[in-house]
C-alpha cells in the first residue's frame, strides 16, 4: 500500500477535524534498524529508529505537518519558529508546501551549513541573532502573541501530537515497546511525545510502556542538573539548549515510566557518532548519537541490563551537518596525479594491507 503520510495514516490519533488539510510530504514511515554488530559487542538488543528519513531530513517532519495543518486550518497566512536548525528547515519545507510565509530566528553562527541551506532553498524569511536557541525561542513566543502568526515551535502543542506518531511506528515496527527507549534531549519535546504516543499506543493496542532514558549534551544539561544553563554549549548543534521549554512534561515522562535523565561529553558524542557510521552504516548528526552515547554510558554504569531491547532514536541525518563530519573524520584522502598507474599501485597497497 502507498504509504498516505501521517496525517492521513494516524488520523484517529490526532487533532483532525473535516477542515484540516491533509497536507504531506510523505513524512514517518521510517525505517527501524537492528544495529548488529553493537548489539553483539554491547549485549543488549540495539535498534535505531532512522528519523534522518523524512522527507527535510529529521523527525521534525512529524510535528510540523501537524502543525503547519493546524495552522492553514485556524487561517494563519504566517508561520514563525526559533531553531538549532531542524525545525526552521521542516518548517520552511512545509510553509513553501502549502504557500505560507515562514519566519525563522537562528543562533547566528550555530546552525549547521545543510539545514541553513534548506530554509535558504525553501524560501524562508531568515534572522540569524547573537544570540543562542533560548533567546530566540522567547523573541518568537512574544511576537506570536503580538501579531497574526502561528508559532510552530514545540511549545505548539500540535508538534507533539504528530511527533507522538513515531512511538506508534516503533510499537509496529518491534510488535510492542522496547524496554527502554533512548533519546537525545535539547528543547525536551521529542521525548516528551514519544512518551504520550506510548501511552495512547497502548492503551488502545495493548503494546506495553517502556522505560525512557533521556540524553543531554553536557556543556547544555538543564534537566539532568535541574538548573537553566545560560550558555549552552556542545559540538552537538542541534541541543544546544539551555532552558528546554518542555522541561515539566519531560520531568514526567520520565519519573512516570522508571526511566532517567543523564548528560553526555562532545567526546562521547562524537565517539557514537563514528561508531555508528564505520560499523553500521548509519549517518546520524552528532545530536542524534547522544542517544547511542548514553547507551553505552549506562551499560558502563550498570543502568542496562544484557538482554535489553533498547531502541534508539536517531533524530536527524548526518548530511545535515558535513562539517563536523569532515573535522572529525580520521579518514585520511589519498591525493594522486590522473596516472593509473601510481592509482594501481596505491589500491593494491590497500588490497594487500
Ligand atoms: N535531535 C535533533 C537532530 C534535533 O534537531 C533536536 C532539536 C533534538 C534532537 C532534540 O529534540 O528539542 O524535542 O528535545 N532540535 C530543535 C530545532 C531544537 O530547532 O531543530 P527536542
Amino acid at each position: 500500500m502507498r504509504w498516505p503520510g501521517l496525517i492521513e495514516a494516524y488520523k484517529e490519533f490526532l487533532p483532525v477535524t473535516n477542515e484540516t488539510p491533509m497536507l504531506t510530504l510523505n513524512e514517518g514511515n521510517t525505517p527501524l534498524v537492528k544495529l548488529e554488530r553493537l548489539s553483539k559487542e554491547w549485549d543488549i538488543e540495539l535498534y535505531v529508529k532512522l528519523e534522518g528519513a523524512n522527507p527535510t531530513g529529521s523527525f521534525k517532519d512529524r510535528g510540523m505537518v501537524m502543525a503547519v495543518a493546524k495552522a492553514i486550518e485556524s487561517g494563519s497566512k504566517t508561520i514563525i519558529c526559533a531553531s538549532t536548525g531542524n525545525t526552521s528547515a521542516a518548517a520552511a519545507a512545509y510553509a513553501a508546501r502549502a504557500g505560507l510565509r515562514c519566519i525563522i530566528v537562528i543562533p547566528e553562527g550555530k546552525i549547521a551549513m545543510g539545514k541553513m541551506a534548506q530554509a535558504m532553498m525553501y524560501g524562508a524569511e531568515i534572522i540569524s541573532i547573537e544570540g543562542n536557541f533560548d533567546h530566540a525561542l522567547k523573541m518568537v513566543r512574544n511576537i506570536s502573541e503580538q501579531e497574526p502568526i502561528a508559532l510552530v515551535n514545540s511549545v505548539n502543542p500540535y508538534r507533539l501530537e504528530g511527533q507522538k506518531t513515531a512511538a506508534f511506528e516503533v510499537c509496529d515496527q518491534l510488535g510492542f515497546a522496547p524496554d527502554i527507549l533512548a533519546i537525545p534531549v535539547g528543547n525536551a519535546g521529542n521525548i516528551s511525545a514519544y512518551w504520550k504516543g506510548f501511552k495512547e499506543y497502548s492503551q488502545h493496542k495493548g503494546t506495553g510502556l517502556p522505560r525512557m532514558y533521556g540524553f543531554e549534551a553536557a556543556g547544555a544539561a538543564a534537566l539532568v542538573h535541574n538548573r537553566v544553563f545560560e550558555n549552552p554549549e556542545t559540538i552537538a548543534t542541534a541541543i544546544r539548549i539551555g532552558n528546554p521549554a518542555s522541561w515539566n512534561l519531560a520531568v514526567s515522562a520520565v519519573e512516570e515510566s522508571n526511566g532517567l535523565f543523564d548528560e553526555v561529553s562532545d567526546e562521547e558524542i562524537v565517539s557514537a557518532y563514528k561508531k555508528v557510521a564505520s560499523s553500521e552504516g548509519i549517518f546520524a548528526e552528532p545530536a542524534s548519537c547522544a542517544s547511542i552515547a548514553g547507551i553505552y554510558k549506562s551499560l558502563q554504569k550498570g543502568r542496562i541490563e544484557k538482554g535489553t531491547k533498547i531502541v534508539a532514536v536517531l533524530t536527524g541525518n548526518g548530511l545535515k551537518d558535513p562539517d563536523t563530519a569532515i573535522q572529525v573524520s580520521e579518514v585520511n584522502i589519498k591525493h594522486l596525479p590522473n596516472d593509473e598507474k601510481a592509482v594501481t599501485e596505491h589500491i593494491k597497497g590497500v588490497v594487500h594491507q
